[in-house]
């Protein structure tokens, strides 16, 4: 039977320590399905005394973790340390060079130097594997880049953030303050050590970066992502959805339109029917629109140490097995620049909460400057306070929630300057966008 395959891990956190016992628990297993054994042999983190709960004795202790990369004593070095700069891009870097294959889990690497770690791989002639860093224990960068092959996609969407999702879901069944649910969600694991990276979106779109250009077969991009995150949700926006037949979710959404790639990450309201509104809690989705063929959907735990270690460990297998596929799913030299289509041509559905002055001619005024952008409407809701006037109605102002047919980001942004102008409503209005599923 070939050695066993020698594996060095940098990063000892949730993850990390996750991977060393999925390792233990699945040895022979392992063995079996790769025709040889999976060794961690090495190991690299800050704080060697701490307890982590898995036996290191047997591993070699490291603590620079470029030096781990570029030690003869492994054959595939496993970034799990996180961040787009160093040590984790030095240390990935090296390995490559040296003719080691990579493993990371790392998003915010790959989403900014991602193209170039490909390249720095292809040349070496080793593989980067990192289905840990977009949903986590769901295989999607494996179904993109090997199942879909010979698939022309369309679109690509879905909800690739477990904080999030576990933190709207909870406000929406629990009716909990979104504080209390991000907290809950950072003592589970699920947040990063940044919990904004979450909130405000960025965190899904560096994992959407990741899934359009195996898409569409792009250079990665981050920066033609148009990016809102959870932060203004709010209750009465959840109950509204719920009473209109919707549920809200942040999704990332990468889509073929006439004037090029259109990605953006934004609060979503989703059919309630549709399957992407049944995923609930940290659970990640992706749907895949192909031609020819139904919707794909994909669902699974996308966040928390033994849902990321579990693709991790099918990355080392790969390796083990001498596997070895173009990061992105063709040649770099293949992939082609982002055309980015401007936000402001986007086509749908939006959902528009105000707060109107209760006065006549209001509605009139608000109809007025949605007509002159062509926006029709296929619903207009009046709330008035079930239990007397609120600190809102008080003030003379009552919520209005409206509906609109697909029209665009453009005119809907201009119909809503005019409205603020005419000062008919008070506050900002709350605008999420509605995707057709
Ligand atoms: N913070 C991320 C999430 C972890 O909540 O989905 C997994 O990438």
């Amino acid at each position: 039977m070939t050695k066993p395959l020698r594996v060095g891990v940098a990063g000892l956190g949730t993850v990390g320590a996750a991977l060393i016992a999925q390792v233990a628990a699945q040895r022979a297993q392992l063995t079996a399905r790769c025709g040889r054994g999976i060794d961690i042999v090495a190991v690299c983190a800050r704080s060697k005394a701490k307890n982590r709960g898995v036996d290191l004795k047997k591993m070699k202790w490291f603590s620079d973790p470029v030096e781990l990369a570029g030690d003869p004593g492994i054959d595939v070095f496993v970034e799990l340390m996180g961040g787009s700069g160093d040590p984790a891009k030095t240390a990935v870097e090296f390995a490559l060079a040296s003719g080691k294959s990579a493993v990371t889990a790392n998003k915010a690497l790959l989403a900014k130097h991602g193209v170039k770690l490909a390249q720095l791989a292809e040349k070496s002639g080793v593989a980067l594997n990192y289905e840990a860093a977009v949903g986590a224990a769901i295989p999607i960068v494996k179904t993109l880049r090997e199942g879909l092959t010979g698939n022309s996609i369309d679109r690509i969407y879905g909800i690739l953030n477990g904080t999030c999702n576990y933190i709207l879901t909870r406000m929406e069944q629990e009716k909990l303050s979104f504080a209390e649910c991000l907290k809950q969600a950072q003592q589970l694991g699920y947040a990063e050590a940044n919990p904004a990276f979450d909130i405000e979106g960025h965190d899904t779109a560096q994992k959407l970066s990741l899934l359009a250009s195996l898409a569409f077969g792009t250079k990665v991009d981050q920066s033609a992502i148009y990016v809102e995150g959870i932060s203004s949700i709010a209750a009465a926006d959840l109950a509204a959805a719920d009473e209109l037949g919707y549920r809200v979710k942040l999704l990332g959404v990468a889509v073929k339109t006439p004037q090029g790639i259109e990605q953006r990450v934004h609060p979503t309201m989703v059919r309630k029917e549709s399957s992407i509104a049944q995923v609930m809690g940290v659970t990640n989705a992706v749907t895949i629109d192909a031609k020819g063929i139904n919707p794909i959907t994909l669902i699974g735990p996308g966040a928390g140490g033994a849902a990321t270690a579990s693709a991790v460990l099918s990355d080392i297998a790969d390796v083990a097995r001498g596997q070895k596929t173009s990061p992105f799913g063709r040649p770099t030299a293949s992939l082609t620049s982002v055309r980015k289509a401007p936000m402001q041509r986007h086509e749908g559905g939006y959902y528009i909460r105000l707060m109107a002055r209760d006065k006549p001619g209001t509605a009139a005024s608000i109809a007025t400057r949605l007509a002159e952008q062509e926006i029709s409407l296929e619903s207009i809701v009046q709330r008035h306070p079930k239990d007397g006037p609120s600190a809102d109605t008080a003030k003379g102002s009552v919520p209005v929630i409206l509906i609109t047919y697909a029209t665009s980001e453009d005119g809907v942004r201009k119909a809503l300057a005019a409205v603020g102008r005419d000062k008919v409503i008070s506050g900002r209005p709350q605008v999420i966008r509605i995707e057709k599923n």
